[in-house]
């Protein structure tokens, strides 16, 4: 068998389509402009180009963007003081803290700042929670992606087995949620997992967002199964430099019924999301309808 390939960069294409269609709408009828508002403490190179994109898209759809970048010196004191400022900001309706923060501050204690409505990248305590008991919440934008495009593919979810192979904070674990809350029959693997070739050789649905580059391998994928690699990994390889994921992919692709490529997979999907969390966040907090299909 050869895979389908999932085709993230246009699946995210057609998301940020449907959020800017509900952007105008908005506008228009509500007289409101959903704001973001992204927040860059210090040099990180690779943050610098993630929130110089997230500002491009954000205007892109036609939300507001508010940049603040401040010096990697910055005291927990004045960061703590701008989100206070941007939580109680009328025209702000998402916040992003970029991570990773320079090491003098306490990313936890910055994250759970954020007032939960605002957060829209699912982090604060508060969120997490309320997705684990199957409440509303602010869903982490790469595992809605995932989610995204394994409703897409599949239609209903309710029975399959899934395997996450990964139990971050940012992807596995709530990924693991969200598949429990559409019925999926969830194992969590990891690094350390026993037997993790046969684990996986179960799943209907499996997951990758291990940071392994190309740990997973044709071998350990069910025929069929669907292949979704949030992995992304800088490597060298015959003397050039290469991205690839935690799936080995040829390998994988040859078994799989369908699979996420990197990149052009889940990569596109989170900005996407990002924006689809914004307009869900705005919705929200003037008691509109959310938008549907761009929620969990
Ligand atoms: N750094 C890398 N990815 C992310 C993300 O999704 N959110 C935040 N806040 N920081 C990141």
């Amino acid at each position: 068998m050869t895979a389908k390939v999932i085709d993230g960069k246009a699946f995210a294409a057609n998301v940020r389509a449907q959020v800017a269609e509900h952007v105008a709408r908005l506008k228009e009828e509500n007289g409101l402009t959903p704001g973001l508002a992204v927040v860059l403490v210090g040099e990180d190179p690779a943050s610098k180009v993630y929130v110089k994109n997230k500002h491009a898209s954000t205007i892109e759809v036609g939300m507001a963007s508010f940049e603040h970048r401040l010096e990697a010196n910055t005291s927990e004191a004045e960061l703590l003081a701008l989100i206070d400022q941007l939580n109680a900001d009328p025209a702000v309706h998402g916040i992003l803290v970029q991570l990773p923060l320079p090491g003098h501050l306490n990313s936890e204690l910055v994250i759970n700042r954020i007032a939960p409505a605002k957060d829209v990248d699912g982090f604060h305590i508060s969120n997490v929670g309320l997705l684990g008991t199957g409440q509303k919440s602010m869903v982490p934008c790469t595992p809605l992606g995932c989610l995204m495009m394994l409703r897409d593919h599949h239609g209903k979810l309710a029975g399959l087995n899934a395997v996450v192979v990964g139990r971050s904070n940012i992807v596995g674990k709530p990924m693991a949620q969200l598949l429990l809350g559409d019925s999926c029959t969830v194992t969590i693997a990891h690094s350390r997992t026993k037997d993790l070739a046969e684990v996986c050789k179960r799943a209907d649905i499996l997951v990758a967002a291990v940071g392994r580059p190309e740990m997973i391998t044709g071998d350990m994928v069910k025929p069929g199964a669907t292949v979704i690699d949030v992995g992304i990994n800088r490597i060298e390889r015959d003397g050039k430099a290469r991205l690839v994921g935690d799936v080995h992919y040829d390998s994988a692709a040859a078994v799989a019924g369908a699979i996420t490529p990197v990149p052009g997979g889940v990569g596109p999907m989170t900005i996407a999301c990002l924006l689809a969390n914004t307009l869900t966040a705005c919705c929200r907090a003037n008691g509109l309808a959310e938008p549907e299909g761009l929620t969990a």
